[in-house]
């Protein structure tokens, strides 16, 4: 429309009653500024995913915070709250016995594993198996001749034969670490309950006078005959690890069982 329209003889009603001009202007200062850049409203579908997390994340919150109590928050599996200096007593301590299987399967996990399994299975025709192995669960004495020297030639083992050899780990394992390994073997899948009572757990006296005494080179089957017998030494008791049983003395001679004599 040119401004001359307005003249002539046919007027819109506009014309007539209202400005146009004006009425544009306040119609258009009704409407919301159009947005600047960077000052954009956010699009729905983000609030609605916030939104959603929220919900999402109120919940799991509410779910899972136990309470809020300290407790839910501070305990973490394997992790040993540091001792405070003032003596304020945190620690938890875990029985000795325990921490003495535990360093046992470390260092089972670190040499034996290798051919003996995680899980104490061996490989068949290979490596003998130290779960169910009479050589394991019988005398501690035969036991720690066999790690300390290693082991060569036929053995049967759960009643499957192996011809093989096993190298000397005296070296290897002072006598506190043997003493761990072979607990540990002798606690672990399913050995505990073959082993004669109260003696499961080795103490690393025993394990020295085993080193003492039995320094066998190229060892065979053959010599461990006559010692399936636990070695001398006070039995301790599997949880606390203190002495039990008749007053045995450390280093005591124990050794009085008729098995073995023979
Ligand atoms: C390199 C492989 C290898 C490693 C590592 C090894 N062994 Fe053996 N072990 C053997 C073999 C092979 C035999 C059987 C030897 C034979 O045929 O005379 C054997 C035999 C044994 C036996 C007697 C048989 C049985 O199965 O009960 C015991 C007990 C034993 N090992 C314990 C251990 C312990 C404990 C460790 C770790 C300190 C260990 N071995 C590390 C290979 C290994």
């Amino acid at each position: 429309m040119s401004p001359s329209d307005s003249n002539s003889p046919v007027h819109s009603d506009y014309d007539e009653k209202v400005n146009i001009l004006t009425e544009h202007v306040s119609a258009a200062s009704r409407e919301k500024p159009d947005p600047t850049e960077g000052n954009e409203p956010p699009p729905l579908i983000a609030i609605m995913i916030a939104g959603f997390a929220l919900i999402v994340g109120a919940g799991y919150l509410g779910g899972t915070n136990g309470g809020l109590s300290n407790d839910s928050f501070t305990f973490v599996e394997g992790y040993d709250v540091p001792p405070v200096p003032g003596g304020g007593v945190i620690e938890e301590q875990k029985p000795p016995g325990e921490i003495w299987l535990a360093e046992g399967k470390k260092q089972y996990s670190a040499i034996c594993a290798a051919c003996h399994q995680g899980n104490g299975q061996g490989q068949t025709g290979v490596y003998p198996p130290l779960a169910n192995s009479e050589w394991v669960t019988g005398g501690t004495e035969q036991l720690a001749m066999i790690i300390l020297n290693g082991i060569q030639g036929p053995i049967t083992v759960d009643g499957q034969s192996y011809n093989s050899l096993m190298t000397p780990w005296k070296d290897a394992l002072n006598d506190k670490q043997m003493a761990q390994v072979m607990s540990y073997i002798r606690m672990s899948w399913g050995n505990a309950e073959q082993v004669a009572e109260n003696s499961g757990m080795v103490t690393a006296e025993m394990v020295a006078h085993a080193r003492a005494t039995h320094d066998i080179p190229g060892m065979k089957v053959s010599h461990l005959e006559g010692f399936d017998k636990d070695l001398p030494g006070a039995k301790v008791d599997p949880i606390t690890m203190e002495p039990i049983g008749g007053g045995a003395a450390e280093g005591g001679a124990t050794d009085e069982e008729p098995a073995g004599e023979e």
